[in-house]
């Protein structure tokens, strides 16, 4: 088995935009700082979407413009169409990702049209990352099922996925929006996936509703996934999704790997501090378990400590 998978951190974006208290520029970029010190290498910092969608991710050029400049880091932003394109290149976005579903149901109320429409808009946006040679990343949302009109056929994810491609996607995500999944059909998604694209650009994104995420990735990287989207502290969700809950948590993924002898590059002390640190300023308790064992070990170990002075 390779042994390095590639997390994608996406807290500061899928996990944010879901929480009813909008944090300020530079505390999400501050909790971005802490992801690249604890070891993350493609991070994603917001979105250039309308603020009257999503407030959460306004100012996001503000966001960016407060990260520290490493070249060893991606920092991604959503963008739905070409004005947000513009708009996070000229705030210096190193990546970009796009965003569609399998789902027409879901797609009009996430972003108001349809997914052929989409896909159209998005050949612009295409064009103009390429002109600046900036990497473009596809996301396709409701591969395992829709919180609209339910049952989502696999063929939609695959037809999807691959125009998505053909666009220039250089990578492309699955998104269990509604954490519906479990790893059979994970497993029946990418062997359909796999027969139109390779599976070296193909990542997972799974939200954990059910408690299914784990075990969806490690069925994702039995099929031969190397890239995973995780969120710190399994922070997430999606306005547009109602009921789903966070992401899986980044802590659980670089625990998995970890345990499993796979480089995942992260720190995961450092982790769950700059879990702690968003968790405090959002007012909320973590979802990651690891996180809870984390701090349950420290405060054994620090009663242990202090009894033995
Ligand atoms: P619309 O209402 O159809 O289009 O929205 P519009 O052109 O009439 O624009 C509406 C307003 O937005 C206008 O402003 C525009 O100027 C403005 P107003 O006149 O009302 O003041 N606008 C913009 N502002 C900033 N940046 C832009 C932009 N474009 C237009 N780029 C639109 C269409 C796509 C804009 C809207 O539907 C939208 O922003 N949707 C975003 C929804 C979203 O961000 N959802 C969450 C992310 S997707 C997700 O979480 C799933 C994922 O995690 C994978 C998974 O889990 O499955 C990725
Ligand atoms: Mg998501």
């Amino acid at each position: 088995m390779n042994d390095a998978v590639r997390l994608v951190e996406v807290g500061a974006r899928d996990g944010l935009q879901n929480e009813a208290r909008t944090l300020a520029p530079a505390v999400r970029a501050e909790l971005i700082g802490r992801l690249v010190e604890a070891g993350l290498r493609h991070i994603e910092a917001g979105a250039f979407v309308s603020p009257r969608w999503v407030p959460q991710m306004a100012d996001t050029d503000q966001v960016l413009a407060r990260l520290p400049k490493r070249a060893d880091v991606t920092y991604s932003v959503l963008v739905p169409n070409e004005r947000g394109v513009t708009a996070a290149l000229a705030a210096g976005a190193s990546e970009v990702a796009v965003f569609t579903a399998a789902s027409e149901a879901f797609n009009q109320r996430n972003i108001n049209c349809s997914i052929a429409e989409s896909l159209a808009r998005f050949e612009p946006v295409l064009q103009q990352a390429k002109a600046q040679s900036v990497p473009v990343r596809g996301y396709v949302s409701c591969v395992l099922g829709c919180p609209y009109q339910g049952h989502v056929p696999v063929e939609q994810v695959v037809r999807t996925a691959s125009a998505l491609a053909r666009l220039g996607c250089h990578e492309i995500s699955l998104g269990d929006t509604i954490g519906a999944g479990v790893p059979s059909a994970v497993r029946e998604l990418l062997a359909a996936c796999a027969t139109a694209l390779p599976l070296e650009r193909l990542a997972v994104h799974f939200h954990d509703t059910r408690g299914m995420a784990v075990a969806n990735c490690l069925a994702a990287l039995e099929q031969g996934v190397r890239v995973f989207d995780s969120s710190v502290s399994g922070l997430g969700g999606c306005p547009y999704s109602p009921g789903a809950t966070g992401n899986v948590a980044s802590e659980e993924l670089v625990y998995l790997f970890e345990g499993l002898g796979l480089n995942t590059g992260v720190d995961l002390d450092r982790l769950v501090a700059a879990g702690a640190f968003v968790d405090g300023h959002l007012g909320r308790a973590t979802q990651s378990r690891v996180a809870r064992a984390h701090h349950a070990n420290n405060a054994a170990n620090t009663t242990i400590n202090s009894e033995s002075t």
